[in-house]
């Protein structure tokens, strides 16, 4: 570990207290987050369960608009009012529900236990004031750190995430500095407290290729040296391979499969996911919206009442659109959302189950896991 880092872990604020090490960090217990609109109740998470270990990086991917960042700010409890909330749920951080802490005790646990970045770091940055300004501020909110003791640990933290002349930036406004920069600035503040968890919602999205890779990279290097965890939320399965060990297929409110990263890109079992890796931007496109799934996302206020995925399956048949198909098997480490793999569906024609379609070549090169895979664990629908 680094010593810049190791003085950044030492002056941190207190933590939630500890509980002992077979807890996951985090455990997400059918979330329910939802709209009052008056086109009706817009479901946009649906009964989402999941769980994140200690130093491990869960992703969560999808297409647009199928819950992802609502389940982000969920955690939180950054969900927009009034027209949004949590209807039900548990959100056990350390073993404590957060849905249970005040809103005092909640502001606390943002930005020091928790913290997230964005996919555009001017949600974080306000344009008015300089880099060191605003990074003093962060760490006098949740710290007793000020003045120049603040300062200097703002340019060491700068300087943690590759920043060169950090005393020069400090001086800088949001707009003075490239996207990548910016980037770097609000990963730099969202460290200055050393989170347990950095909840990262497609914080490259908005990057060229090779800015891209440099970013994903030092938040690699980052959680090696501090051991958090990372929860990323991305469209995008190559980031997938690089960065998580274990990744949730999002669609349309809830989950449809859970996997470890390797298992899931040797065999994707859900008919989504196929169509995601299908649709897998070759190298020289990746980075832009997934293009080859035919149709889009249902409307969050109107999902199909079966299978949310029937109308753009290719599989599918009648007991689809009338049987809501459960996770299989449903105390399985590896789930699917699908009446394919439920062997009490016994209607199905005879096509079989879909195979994995892992996509072959360059495309697979580009998109084979890097993330050391842990052993899975017991997930409940
Ligand atoms: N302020 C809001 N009011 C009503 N519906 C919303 C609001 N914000 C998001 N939604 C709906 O919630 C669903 C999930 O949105 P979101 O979590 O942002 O999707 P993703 O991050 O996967 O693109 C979408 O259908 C979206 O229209
Ligand atoms: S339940 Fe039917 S429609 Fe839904 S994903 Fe499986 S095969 Fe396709
Ligand atoms: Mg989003």
């Amino acid at each position: 570990m680094r010593c810049e880092t190791l003085l950044i872990l030492a002056c941190g604020v207190p933590k939630l207290a500890e509980s002992n090490s077979s807890t996951p960090l985090l455990q997400v217990e059918n979330l329910h987050t939802f709209f009052d609109t008056p086109r009706g109740t817009v479901r946009a998470v649906d009964g989402v369960s999941f769980t994140i270990n200690k130093g491990e990086t869960l992703a969560i991917v999808g297409e647009s608009g199928c819950g992802k960042s609502m389940t982000a700010l969920s955690l939180l409890q950054l969900v927009p009012e009034p027209a949004g909330y949590i209807e039900s749920g548990r959100i056990l951080f350390n073993g404590k529900d957060l849905l249970d802490l005040t809103w005092d005790q909640m502001r606390e646990v943002r930005g020091s236990d928790v913290a997230m970045i964005f996919q555009e770091p001017m949600t974080s940055l306000n344009p008015t004031f300089t880099i060191g300004w605003q990074m003093v501020e962060a760490m006098e909110i949740h710290d007793t750190t000020t003045g120049q003791q603040a300062r200097k640990r703002a340019e060491e933290l700068l300087s943690l995430v590759d920043i060169g002349n950090p005393a020069q930036v400090m001086r800088q406004y949001p707009h003075e500095l490239s996207g990548g920069m910016r980037q770097r600035v609000m990963i730099a503040m969202a460290l200055s407290n050393s989170p347990k968890l950095l909840i990262a919602d497609e914080p490259t999205t908005a990057l060229d290729v090779t800015v891209q890779a440099q970013i994903l990279g030092l938040m690699r290097k980052l959680q090696q040296e501090m051991g958090m965890s990372i929860l990323l939320i991305t469209h995008d399965l190559g980031i997938v391979a690089e960065m998580a060990n274990r990744v949730a297929v999002m669609y349309a409110g809830h989950f449809v499969e859970y996997a470890t990263t390797r298992d899931l890109f040797r065999t994707p079992l859900h008919p989504y996911t196929q169509g995601l890796f299908a649709s897998l931007p070759a190298r020289a496109r990746r980075g832009q919206d997934l293009a080859v799934l035919e149709g889009t996302v249902p409307d969050a206020a109107n999902w199909p009442p079966a299978c949310r995925f029937e109308p753009r399956c290719p599989y599918r048949w009648d007991t689809c659109a009338k049987v809501p198909p459960k996770y299989h098997p449903a105390d399985a480490v590896w789930p699917s959302r699908c009446h394919l793999y439920d062997p009490e569906i016994t209607d199905r024609p005879r096509v079989g189950a879909p195979r994995g379609k892992v996509p072959s070549g360059s495309e697979l090169q580009s998109a084979e896991p890097k993330a050391e895979t842990p052993l899975p664990e017991q997930v409940a629908s």
